[in-house]
């Protein structure tokens, strides 16, 4: 697989992983708890997040990356609060995401998007035809992610042409395009075939084995088993268990409130 491009995402040795610490984090809205007293350290590895619908696995994405600000509680990024920030200033300090429901540039083609990721000009879209972001260094970087994600084919393809699994890696492009050494996934197994999946799960570790944290979010239990070193388990907005997968499978509390719906959501 490609390398991904020096100059977009930093170098980390293994003394430096990043460190994202959720303190008591609650949040509601209105009289609705959607998550309550929810603590997570997330270092290096991949960290599965799994629960059943309305657990509060989007909310807690939407605070960690500045979208939501929780009712009580704090985030911190390597030792800097960032529930107080914005959303821009969290992704520049190394957090990126994708969404459950994907939200390409629509008319932009795949290689747009992923530009549009590096901070480069795009709009209007003139400023594109001059080609001030079509820098040698710019190019470059794009295209390397678009090989990792293994895009390439479609470089030139309108963004909402594409079927719905391009669509998820191209939500990992340009999140990756932001250079984050933290990534949150939601949901990026959901309407692939198992083929897809599985190349996909191959690519969320290699994304890791080059440095990147990962959190994913996922409801398909044999994707999340397969793939993450860790899982944390949340139902109602409360963290009901946490481990290694195969520790989890077995947690009584999890089959009650999770497995059993297992049918309904894989
Ligand atoms: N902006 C909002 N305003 C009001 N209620 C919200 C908002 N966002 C989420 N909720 C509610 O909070 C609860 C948790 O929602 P959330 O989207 O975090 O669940 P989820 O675990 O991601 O579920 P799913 O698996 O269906 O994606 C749900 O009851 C949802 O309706
Ligand atoms: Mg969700």
């Amino acid at each position: 697989m490609a390398q991904l491009p020096s100059q977009s995402i930093p170098t980390l040795t293994p003394e430096s992983p990043p460190r994202l610490e959720v303190r008591s984090v609650s949040k509601r809205f209105g009289g609705l708890q959607a998550l309550k007293d929810v603590n997570i350290i997330h270092e290096r590895g991949i960290l599965g997040l799994i629960g059943p619908n309305g657990a509060g696995k989007t909310t807690l994405f939407n605070i960690i990356s500045g979208f939501l600000k929780p009712t009580e509680g704090q985030v911190i990024f390597n030792g800097q609060a960032i529930h107080t920030r914005r959303p821009h200033q969290i992704v520049e300090m190394g957090i990126a995401r994708t969404f459950q429901i994907v939200k390409p540039f629509a008319d932009m083609t795949v290689r747009e998007n992923v530009i549009s990721g590096l901070g480069m000009p795009i709009y209007p879209r003139w400023l594109a035809l001059v080609q001030r972001y079509r820098t040698p260094a710019t190019l470059q970087a794009s295209e390397a992610i678009l090989r990792l994600t293994d895009l390439t084919v479609w470089a030139e393809a309108r963004a909402e042409s594409l079927p719905i699994g391009l669509q998820r890696r191209l939500e990992i492009a340009r999140a990756l395009a932001t250079g984050p050494r933290l990534l949150l996934l939601d949901e990026p197994a959901a309407g692939l075939t198992a083929a897809e999946a599985e190349d996909l799960a191959q690519l969320i570790r290699t994304l890791n084995a080059q440095g990147i944290s990962i959190i994913v979010i996922e409801h398909n239990m044999t994707f999340a088993m397969g793939l993450c070193h860790r899982i944390v388990v949340l139902a109602q907005g409360e963290i009901i268990a946490q481990g290694p997968p195969e520790q989890v499978r077995h947690d009584e509390r999890v089959i009650n409130a999770y497995l059993g719906q297992e049918d309904d959501n894989a």
